[in-house]
């Protein structure tokens, strides 16, 4: 079974290089504002994404609800303020736009 260690160290190393660049969507976290009102760790006018992942980590179907959430925006349960739809927020975002964004949130 074996490969050549190099073509290992090459499959080990050059995804993981490529995961760390894209590990921040940061095209769509800037097209969409999201750091207007939210932060990494700080709870500003929205909670931060760090409650968010702790509220929703280990819930079932998260992803799909945060997903609708970001398309549609609303309030839930952080506080008076509900979050703007995407298209009031800097465009309209396809699911798969959205889902890339929820997965970043919830790995904070
Ligand atoms: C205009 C301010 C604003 C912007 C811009 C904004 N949000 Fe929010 N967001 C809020 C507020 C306020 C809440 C809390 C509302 C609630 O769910 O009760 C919230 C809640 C959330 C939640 C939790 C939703 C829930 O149902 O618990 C997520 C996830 C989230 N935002 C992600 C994002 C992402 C990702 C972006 C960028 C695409 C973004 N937000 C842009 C204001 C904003």
């Amino acid at each position: 079974m074996g490969l050549p260690i190099s073509i290992v160290w090459a499959l080990a190393v050059v995804p993981a290089s490529s995961a760390f660049a894209d590990s921040e969507p940061t095209e769509l976290i800037n097209q969409q504002h999201c750091m207007f009102c939210h932060t990494v760790d700080q709870p500003f006018l929205a909670p931060s994404f760090r409650q968010i992942a702790d509220r929703y980590r280990d819930k079932p179907h998260a992803a799909e609800l945060l997903e609708r959430k970001l398309r549609l925006g609303g309030k839930a349960h952080w506080g008076d303020m509900a979050m703007p739809p995407a298209s009031e927020r800097g465009g309209p975002l396809s699911p798969q736009d959205a889902r890339t964004l929820v997965d970043w949130v919830l790995s904070r």
